[in-house]
């Protein structure tokens, strides 16, 4: 028998209808559109805002859109995996509450996070249940309502997070096509940079905390930037190299949006061209978790069977990687 390789096989996604827009931006905090245009790529994000929504409102309506579009029934659905930094709740699990109300009633489920590289790593996860052979399809979604956590009166992070998912499907193949390689990597000492302090086990939110805002992300944007650009180019150039891949063997670049400069820095030390590189920031800003499989449902027309994509993903923890991955179909 041929081996069982793990492809994607189908996309889905979502977004809130709330445009935050640079404009509204400018009279929230002291920043202006040309300063968040150039330095961070990023026009508008979207916001959910009705109360009592979170993070599995958007992941349910993101694998709703690809149940639909795939015409899959959600009862033969195995594994559902939540990718995210966002989870609706301590203790409860999102991935449980949102596999119920798309119909999953057979899967089991969990939440997988890992900051920014939730979805990457992800990726790597759903993977393995199918190349093991024992499982016969896993969705995995990436969501992630990031407004809860931010302050808006902080412009080192309002101006770049926003909240959204996508949802993308994996099955066994047997032509060779899905994941390829992957370069998974994360450093502990980075959290001091990137973090949102108070709530969770180390410090409980306390009146005082909250008062202060200390539950809230905090970030040191310079720091964070540097390490992004190096790592993330790091490992996609090794990624190439031990798979003999040139940047004329690659379809796309496929990285996280967190600032378009961080992503060019990458595609620059791959001398990719702008054209290969996957690109949605100036609609949805940082969607943690959601960034990668938001591209791929903006870009899936373009995507063609046996095209080769890089992933590469960057956040805190530090977590980051790579994946090289062969698309599966024409649609
Ligand atoms: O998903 C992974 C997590 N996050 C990231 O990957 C984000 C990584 N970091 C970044 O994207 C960037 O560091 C930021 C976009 C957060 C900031 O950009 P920067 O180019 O690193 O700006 P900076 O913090 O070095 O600040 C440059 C100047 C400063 O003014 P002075 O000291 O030069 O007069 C800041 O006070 O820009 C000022 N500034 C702003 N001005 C207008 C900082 N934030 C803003 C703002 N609007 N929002």
């Amino acid at each position: 028998m041929s081996k069982i390789t793990a492809a994607i096989t189908a996309v889905g996604a979502y977004v809130p209808d709330y445009v935050l827009t640079n404009k509204i931006l400018e009279t929230m905090v002291d920043t202006n559109d040309e300063w968040i245009t150039t330095r961070t790529g990023i026009k508008e994000r979207r916001i959910l805002k009705e109360e009592g929504k979170g993070t599995s409102f958007l992941a349910i309506n993101a694998a709703n859109d690809l149940i639909k579009k795939r015409g899959i029934d959600p009862k033969d659905i195995e594994l559902v995996i939540v990718a995210t930094a966002t989870p609706d709740m301590k203790a409860a699990s999102t991935a449980a509450y949102t596999a119920t109300q798309i119909g999953a009633v057979n899967a089991f489920s969990f939440d997988l996070e890992a900051a920014c590289s939730s979805f990457l790593f992800g990726m790597s996860t759903a993977a393995k249940y199918i190349e093991s052979g024992r499982y016969k399809n896993v969705l995995l979604i990436g969501a992630d309502k990031n407004s809860s956590f931010i302050n808006y009166k902080d412009r080192a992070t309002c101006i770049i997070f926003g909240d959204g998912a996508g949802a993308v499907l994996f099955e066994p193949n047997h032509e060779g096509l899905g994941l390829q390689d992957e370069l998974l990597r994360s450093d502990g000492s980075g959290r001091e940079f990137l973090q949102a302090t108070y709530g969770g086990s180390s410090y409980p939110s306390t009146p005082e905390a909250v008062a202060e805002g200390k539950h809230y992300v905090f970030q040191d944007g310079k720091t964070v930037f540097k390490n992004a650009v190096f790592n993330m180019a790091d490992v996609a150039v090794k990624i190439l190299e031990r798979n003999n891949l040139t940047k004329n063997d690659i379809a796309f670049l496929v990285a996280h949006q967190a600032n378009k400069r961080i992503i060019d820095a990458t595609a620059n030390r791959i001398e990719l061209e702008s054209e290969k590189v996957m690109m949605n920031i100036e609609k949805y800003g940082n969607t943690t978790s959601a960034t990668l499989p938001l591209l791929l449902n903006d870009y899936e027309k373009q995507l063609k069977k046996g095209d080769n994509l890089i992933f590469a993903a960057f956040g805190g923890g530090f977590t980051w990687g790579s994946i090289y991955l062969k698309w599966a179909y024409n649609s």
